[in-house]
């Protein structure tokens, strides 16, 4: 009997993997480069058009050195969000940087003269990423960090070869801000260094990255926290500085690093699990980033880069050291969200391709996605695929999205179907949280007001976040646990 329930259960479990690989987004890493039909490696690692192809595609495991987009050139600026008007959703983004300063995933709310970057209940939380990617320059942020036992917020530079320049918060410790940097994604725990401030949730703080091809420094409140030299950082083995260098949008994020689903690591380092019950969450229902002004100062690209016009920084080869960067003037601009770099006016004529949006998902957009162990990659990775909360640990070791595809091995299912379930309630918690919100903003002066000022949500994003999250999984996750139900169901019929 005994033996006859673990079969059934674990067919059930294969079956699931089955049903799911078919619908799931093709997994890409350095080994695994993406197939010419969804020629876009996301900074998740999945192969996709129109989305998938702008920020954070890396054009080392995609299908050529084409298919991500151009990367438009940095722009200086000051943004002091009196509205939200300098940020567009990433389901609407098709690369035009002119148009917008920031791209946003999750939500983003105004709140008087500021920007929240909102993470409610079971949520994967909010980014905000510069449409535009510095090469070289100095970043400004003033902001308040979220707070709480495993909710993290950064401020970080990064790039679509995932060299990493970072401010992290741990909601546990607001009295320290770490500081890090990746090169090429490769995971590496001596190259954090931590800052002591007075509590980053309740004070404004002015946060700078300074970055020149030569020193990286970190300051905040206008002192010098930290500096990195490149010299530094040479490697004899590989006669390589393992340095940030290549282009990078500039990101805020807030994200739930202790959530059950993230590897052991992830979790520990975030401060511990996220018990989802602080009291942000209550009032004014989300755990939240504040932001109030950022600057952005370009500088000049490396002296002796090939420059064949002024917009776009675009990938010689897919070595992506700074040497390998050309600054050209070709198009960012994407025709549909089936288009690709290979094919940019893909699906540009027709408008039912326009209409469904498909963004990468995955991880928490959240800020680097270096951060984790890389231990437990069968979590991250089959969380990177629900679309649930996880930091994304598969880049950590090596800069390769480690996709352990669906083994035969008990263990290995067993978690992928855990994983589904955990990412389907999560997704259907966000669209509710959704909602809630939207109701306690039409009666925020009662509830609200007093601690948050009359914050408002821009409801086209909102609508926009529904609609992403629906696309991005939810049935698909839906449908794999109703199946696992439906099996064990009928399993447990077939027994009695
Ligand atoms: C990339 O692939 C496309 C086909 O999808 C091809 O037209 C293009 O020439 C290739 N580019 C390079 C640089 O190999
Ligand atoms: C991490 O960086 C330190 C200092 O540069 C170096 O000694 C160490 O070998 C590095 N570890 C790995 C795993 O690369
Ligand atoms: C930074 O501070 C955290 C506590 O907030 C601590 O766990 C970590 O070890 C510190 N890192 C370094 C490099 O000192
Ligand atoms: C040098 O780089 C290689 C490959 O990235 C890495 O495995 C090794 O740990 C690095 N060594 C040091 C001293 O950082
Ligand atoms: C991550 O792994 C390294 C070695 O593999 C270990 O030294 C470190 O303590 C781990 N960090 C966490 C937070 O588990």
């Amino acid at each position: 009997m005994k033996f006859l329930i673990k079969t059934a259960i674990l067919s059930a479990f294969s079956l699931i993997s089955l049903a799911s690989a078919a619908n799931e987004p093709i997994a890409c890493d350095i080994d695994n480069k993406c197939p010419e039909d969804v020629p876009c490696c996301s900074l998740y690692g999945q192969c996709g058009t129109g989305a998938y192809c702008l920020g954070g595609c890396d054009p080392r495991m995609s299908f050529n050195i084409s298919s991500c987009m151009p990367m438009p050139v940095c722009q200086s600026r000051t943004d002091t969000f009196k509205d939200l008007s300098s940020i567009v959703s990433n389901s609407e983004y098709l690369g035009d940087a002119s148009k917008h300063g920031w791209v946003s995933s999750g939500q983003i709310l105004q709140n008087a003269d500021t920007v929240l970057l909102a993470m409610p209940k079971n949520s994967v939380g909010a980014v905000l990423a510069s449409t535009d990617y510095m090469w070289y320059g100095k970043v400004t942020a003033t902001m308040k960090s979220s707070r709480d036992q495993g909710v993290i917020s950064s401020f970080i530079l990064m790039s679509d070869v995932k060299d990493e320049i970072d401010y992290e918060f741990v909601g546990k410790d607001l009295e320290t801000v770490q500081t890090n940097f990746y090169w090429q994604g490769a995971l590496n725990w001596t190259n954090s260094q931590n800052i002591s401030l007075s509590d980053t949730f309740e004070n404004y703080h002015t946060y700078e990255i300074e970055w020149t091809e030569d020193v990286i420094t970190w300051s905040v409140d206008g002192q010098v926290g930290r500096t990195l030299k490149k010299a530094d950082t040479y490697n004899a083995t590989t006669n390589q500085y393992q340095f940030p260098q290549t282009p990078s949008r500039m990101q805020l994020s807030i994200w739930p690093g202790g959530a059950s689903s993230n590897a052991p690591g992830t979790i520990a380092w975030s401060g511990g699990a996220l018990a989802w019950d602080g009291s942000d969450l209550e009032d004014p229902g989300f755990y939240y980033v504040t932001i109030s002004e950022i600057t952005v100062d370009c500088y000049s690209a490396p002296s002796g880069t090939e420059t064949d016009g002024s917009k776009a920084y675009v990938y010689k080869n897919a070595n992506a050291l700074a040497s390998d960067v050309k600054i050209t003037d070709d198009n960012t601009v994407l025709g549909s969200f089936a288009a690709t770099g290979n094919d940019p006016d893909r699906g540009a004529d027709d408008s039912s391709s326009s209409a469904a949006a498909a963004v990468p998902t995955g991880a928490v957009a959240g800020g680097d996605a270096n951060r984790g162990n890389g231990s437990s990659s069968s979590s991250s990775s089959s969380s990177n695929s629900g679309g649930s909360a996880s930091k994304s640990d598969s880049s950590s070791s090596s800069g390769s999205a480690s996709k352990s595809s669906s083994s035969s091995s008990a263990s290995s299912s067993k978690s992928s179907g855990t994983s589904n379930s955990a990412s389907s309630s999560s997704d259907a918690t966000t669209t509710s949280n959704t909602k809630a919100t939207t109701s306690t903003s039409q009666s925020d002066s009662a509830t609200t007001s007093d601690k948050m000022g009359g914050w408002v949500q821009n409801s086209k994003q909102t609508s926009t976040n529904t609609i992403t999250t629906a696309n991005s999984g939810t049935s698909r996750t839906l449908v794999s646990s109703f199946l696992v139900i439906a099996v064990i169901a009928s399993a447990m019929a077939v027994l009695a």
